[in-house]
């Protein structure tokens, strides 16, 4: 008997863990006997483009990629079938809704399920493909951590632990220095990585997009720490702040969200025009944030949704993302799944553990 073609992709930004999780799925099909797995490279542009661009994933090609980040079957941001960026007679960039002749493709190509690996956007891509009439389930991964249906995502922990290293080498420098360091890090419109990172790095002070914050309050906990001129003070940011209720940005054609970066530095201007006194440099952590080895929470967590993924498919239970629930591995409905985005809520225990060693929000 011919075996099923199961196609995997990840689509978006990159994080650690995509490749255990490919890892994972490949591995449980392999066991199971009645599945090939294929990867689309580049999310659907692979299957879109003529000819297409699809590897089928055998043992050697995933044989320890677990540890490794980024992608194997690499990713975009720019492939989304349901606006997709084509150029009209005139050359002028278009948009145009896809999905049909790409879900009549997939099925030409014998594909009998896809698990689409990827953020918010990817999900809402799956959960449309799927009310199209494809067998598609999705695993969601992002280093924001602000997908509401599951606990955590993989790649969050790892980001965290990154930001934490950088933010302990800036603080012997702050001190050694007498300084100010800001650390920019990502998160986009939620603010997980910049609370932990603060929570766990030790910060003074921990700017958030959730919660307005107002310079002269910064200002009063920076001079609270300077005494004669001596002291440091270490801030993290998040890059989705807001300073004067305005996010800093650029606006990038075909893209509906803001590049958001250039908080940290925006603040920087800030704090001195209103007469700041301390000495600021700021540092960005930018995508080194999203790359390397996962941390081994996160190539377990990978791992879990890898293997529960390959079950939701084999049991042709569709339209599904796979999650973490109070610690368990659950299946949950993709319309569900990205109803809301889920940002740092002001009652979260963090945010109360942060207020209670003195970290200041700014208010
Ligand atoms: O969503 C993950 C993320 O790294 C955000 O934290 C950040 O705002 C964005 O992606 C950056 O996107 P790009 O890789 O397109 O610059």
């Amino acid at each position: 008997m011919s075996k099923k073609k199961l196609l995997i992709l990840t689509g978006g930004g990159d994080c650690p863990g995509l490749n255990a999780v490919i890892r994972a799925i490949v591995k449980t099909a392999k066991k199971n006997g009645a599945w090939d797995c294929y990867g689309s490279i580049e999310a659907f542009n692979g299957i879109i483009k003529e000819p297409t661009d699809i590897v089928k994933l055998t043992k050697s090609k995933i044989s320890g990629i677990h540890v490794r980040g980024g992608t194997i079957i690499k990713t975009t941001n720019k492939g989304n079938p349901l606006s997709f960026p084509t150029y009209d007679k005139s050359g002028n960039l278009t948009y145009k809704d896809i999905s049909k002749a790409l879900i009549k493709k997939i099925k030409d190509l014998g594909f009998d399920a896809v698990i689409n690996i990827g953020g918010d956007g990817s999900q809402a891509i799956s959960k449309a493909l799927f009310e199209k009439g494809l067998n598609i389930i999705g695993v969601p991964k992002t280093i924001d951590n602000d997908l509401s249906s599951t606990d955590i995502t993989f790649g969050f922990t790892t980001a965290v632990q990154i930001a934490t290293d950088a933010f302990d080498k800036l603080v012997t420098t702050a001190a050694s220095h007498n300084r100010v360091m800001i650390l920019e890090v990502m998160g986009r419109d939620a603010g997980w990585i910049a609370l932990n990172t603060a929570i766990a790095g030790g910060a003074e002070i921990c700017l958030l997009p959730e919660i307005p914050f107002n310079l002269e309050a910064v200002i009063n906990k920076i001079n609270k720490r300077y005494k004669k001129g001596k002291g440091f003070v270490n801030i993290v940011i998040a890059e989705g702040a807001k300073i004067d209720g305005n996010t800093i940005g650029k606006t990038i054609e075909g893209d509906k969200n803001i590049k958001l970066g250039g908080i940290g530095n925006a603040l920087r201007y800030a704090l001195e025009k209103k007469g700041c006194q301390a000495d600021i440099r700021v540092a960005v952590l930018g995508h080194i944030q999203r790359g390397g080895t996962p941390v081994a929470y996160d190539r377990i967590l990978a791992t879990a949704f890898g293997v529960k993924a390959f079950e939701l498919i084999n049991n042709n239970q569709f339209g599904k993302m796979v999650a973490l629930r109070n610690n368990e591995i659950i299946s949950t409905n993709l319309s569900e799944a990205v109803s809301t985005y889920h940002r740092v809520n002001l009652d979260h225990y963090l945010i109360q553990t942060a207020k209670s060693i003195g970290i200041s929000f700014g208010e």
